[in-house]
C-alpha cells in the first residue's frame, strides 16, 4: 500500500457530534528504531513486544463547528486536552503537529471541535514513554470517528490506517495497535512496511508465550534527550550505515530465534540491541550518556544472576535510564524474588511496574 491509499475520500459531513473511547498499550522494542527520514520513515526495521498493563485510555468527543464552509477551510484546529481530568496545555503542541501531519488523510479535522480526555495506567512522571500508547490511542479514536462518519473498513484496513496515523504522531506508536509482536520498517525477512506496523508473520515458539517485562524505574525525570533530537543524531553519524545494516541482520536472526525458542540467542540479540542503541548515543555529536549508575548496577546484577542460576532473564533499554527486565513466564516467581531482593533498591523509591506481552489496543466505548 502507498500513503495515498489512506486518504479518506468521502464522509458524511452532516454528523453533528459523537464520542469514542480506546485504550492502547505501550510497546518495548527488541530490535530498536533509531534514526528516521522525512515523514517519520524509519532508517531501519524494528520489532517490539506489545505490552498489557502500561496503556493510555483516551476518550474523543467531537462536535461540529458552527462555521460556513468557506470559513472551515481556513479555521484552525480546535481541541482541548484533559489529562487525568485536568485541563492540560503542555500536550497541545504535540497534538497540533500531529493534526498538521495527518490532515491530508483525515480531512474532517477542521470541521469539528475535539475534546480529548486522556489518562495513563502508569504514573505520569515514571519516565515511561507515553507517546507510543498516547498517539496510538488518539489515532484509533480518529479511525472510529471515520467509521461514525460513514467509512466502511475491514478490520485489516482499519488497523493499518490506525498504525499509519499513529506513526505520524510518534514512530514507535505504530507498533502499539496490535499484539503480540509487531514489525515496522521494510526488510527482507518479514512481511513489513515503512508506513505502518504489521503483526509479526513468523512462527513463535511457546517459550515466548506470556513473556514478562518488569520495568525498573531508575529515573523518573524528564527525558534528557527527546526522541526528536535523538533520531536526528543518526544523521551523519559515523556508524549509521553499519548500524542500519546490523538491525536488518539482527531481525533476520531474531526471526529464526523466535521460531526455534532458543532463549540464549534471544538474550544475546536483545541485550546487544539495547547496548548498541546507547552506543549510538555515546558516539554521536553531540554525545550523551543516558544510563545512570543504577542502570549499570542492575545490568551487572542481571549478568551475575544469569551466571549463577539456570536463567534466561535479560534486559533491554529505551532512550533513557530505566531498565526493562525480560524473562519467560516459567521464571516469573524466581525473577520477581530476585527483583524484589536485589534490584528494587536501585529504583527511585523502590518503584517498578510488572507487565507482560499483550494483544493490542481495544475499543472501550462507542
Ligand atoms: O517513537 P519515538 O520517536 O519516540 O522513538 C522511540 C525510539 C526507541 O524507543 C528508543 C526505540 C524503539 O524502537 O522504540
Amino acid at each position: 500500500m502507498i500513503a495515498e491509499d489512506f486518504i479518506l475520500k468521502n464522509y458524511n459531513s452532516s454528523v453533528e457530534s459523537g464520542s469514542v473511547k480506546w485504550e492502547s498499550p505501550s510497546n518495548i522494542a527488541l530490535i530498536k528504531y533509531w534514526g528516521k527520514k522525512e515523514n517519520q520513515i524509519p532508517e531501519n526495521p524494528s520489532i517490539s513486544f506489545t505490552l498489557s498493563n502500561c496503556k493510555t485510555i483516551t476518550k474523543l468527543t467531537y462536535t461540529k463547528k458552527d462555521l460556513s464552509t468557506a470559513l472551515k477551510v481556513t479555521s484552525d484546529f480546535s481541541f482541548d486536552v484533559y489529562f487525568e481530568s485536568e485541563k492540560n496545555e503542555a500536550f497541545k503542541p504535540k497534538i497540533q503537529t500531529f493534526f498538521e501531519r495527518i490532515e491530508a488523510y483525515v480531512p474532517f479535522l477542521r470541521d469539528y471541535h475535539f475534546k480529548i480526555e486522556t489518562s495513563n495506567t502508569f504514573p505520569h512522571s515514571s519516565g515511561i514513554a507515553s507517546s507510543a500508547s498516547g498517539m496510538s490511542a488518539l489515532a484509533l479514536c480518529l479511525m472510529s470517528v471515520e467509521v461514525d462518519l460513514g467509512a466502511d473498513y475491514t478490520s485489516e484496513y482499519f488497523n493499518k490506517k490506525a498504525s499509519f496515523l499513529a506513526r505520524l504522531g510518534s514512530g514507535s506508536a505504530c507498533r502499539s495497535i496490535e499484539g503480540e509482536l509487531v514489525v515496522w520498517g521494510q526488510n527482507e525477512s518479514t512481511e513489513s512496511s515503512d508506513l505502518y506496523g504489521i503483526k509479526f508473520d513468523g512462527e513463535v515458539h511457546p517459550n515466548f508465550k506470556n513473556y514478562q517485562d518488569t520495568i525498573l524505574l531508575v529515573d523518573k525525570g524528564e527525558k534528557q534527550v527527546s526522541s526528536t533530537v535523538g533520531h536526528k543524531l543518526m544523521f551523519g553519524h559515523p556508524f549509521a550505515e553499519q548500524r542500519f545494516a546490523q538491525a536488518h541482520d539482527n531481525l533476520a536472526k531474531l526471526k529464526t530465534t523466535l521460531a526455534s525458542g532458543d532463549l540464549q540467542n534471544f538474550v544475546k540479540i536483545v541485550e546487544s540491541e539495547a547496548l548498541t542503541l546507547h552506543a549510538m548515543m555515546m558516539t554521536s555529536m553531540p554525545y550523551f550518556i543516558l544510563m545512570k549508575p543504577n542502570t549499570l548496577e542492575i545490568i551487572n546484577k542481571i549478568w551475575k544472576y544469569r551466571a549463577e542460576n539456570i536463567s534466561n532473564v535479560c534486559f533491554t533499554l529505551d532512550a533513557g535510564a530505566n531498565v526493562h527486565v525480560l524473562y519467560p513466564e516459567n521464571e516469573k516467581e524466581s525473577v520477581l524474588k530476585f527483583i524484589n531482593d536485589e534490584l528494587a533498591k536501585y529504583c527511585q523509591n523502590g518503584h517498578f511496574i510488572s507487565d507482560f506481552i499483550g494483544k493490542g489496543a481495544q475499543l472501550i466505548e462507542k
